[in-house]
């Protein structure tokens, strides 16, 4: 990463964890740290992992940080303050988040606002909720909350909201990684206890049967390492709908 990235990296946080202010200093922090510390953030916008526009839907979307990252780089990007040789960021039409808990929902509304032209986090299960048509699904770092059969409904109900060719990204954890998957699930457990959650049961899977599970769903799969300097285990899924 250039010096001038860096810079611009910092800015970007400032202004994507500015508008989690009004929702307390948890929100505030979790998001800076979320935001500043994670790989993903940086990586989506540095190779242009998301379509350019279109309807976005994130499961398990916590305060909405991811959304607030992107709206804050479009913001940046229109004020042609952007690292040379990035793709432009997304210019969403629609920012849809679904969130198990109330308080995370609460978060997101106080950030965001009620009445936001594009955002909406509702509270809702993943498991059940409509997923209505949408052109790109995220889910980072929440299909391990739930069993294995709920998963793989799940999964196929993303592929049903697609377009072909369209994209579902997530990040797992690979249990077939040993110790990293276990030093991962700690934080985890420490993070979800923070945010004032109950320590949940995980289901976690090996990469190759989440690549199998992905494939006979209808996906293309390719993977990327995406625990940057962390000795963690997570794995990025980019699965592209099958035509
Ligand atoms: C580790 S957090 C990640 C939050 C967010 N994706 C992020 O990157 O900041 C996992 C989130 O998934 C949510 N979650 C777990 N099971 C869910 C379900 N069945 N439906 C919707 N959200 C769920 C949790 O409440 C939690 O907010």
């Amino acid at each position: 990463m250039t010096p001038d990235e860096k810079l611009f990296l910092r800015r970007l946080l400032d202004r994507a964890s500015a508008p989690f202010r009004p929702a307390g200093p948890f929100a505030y922090h979790y998001a800076r740290g979320k935001l500043g510390g994670d790989p993903i953030f940086r990586e989506l916008l540095r190779q242009g992992l998301l379509p350019s526009g279109g309807r976005f839907l994130d499961l398990g979307s916590g305060q909405g940080s991811l959304f607030a990252w992107l709206l804050a780089a479009g913001d940046l990007h229109r004020q042609g303050d952007w690292p040379l040789g990035w793709p432009a960021p997304p210019q969403p039409q629609t920012l849809r988040g679904v969130e198990l808990m109330a308080r995370d929902v609460e978060r997101a509304g106080q950030a965001f606002g009620a009445d936001h032209p594009v955002v909406r986090v509702e509270q809702g299960d993943m498991c059940t909720t409509d997923f209505g048509q949408v052109d790109v699904v995220t889910i980072l770092d929440a299909l391990h909350y739930f069993d294995h059969d709920g998963q793989a409904d799940v999964l196929r109900r993303i592929h049903q909201a697609l377009p072909p060719g369209g994209l579902f990204l997530t990040r797992i954890g690979d249990v077939s990684a040993g110790l990293p998957y276990h030093v991962s699930n700690w934080v985890d457990h420490i993070v979800t206890f923070a945010r004032g959650h109950r320590l949940p049961r995980l289901y976690a899977r090996p990469l190759a049967e989440w690549k199998t599970l992905l494939q006979a769903t209808g996906f293309e799969v390719r993977s990327q390492d995406m625990s940057g300097d962390k000795p963690f285990a997570n794995v990025m899924l980019l699965c592209r709908k099958l035509v």
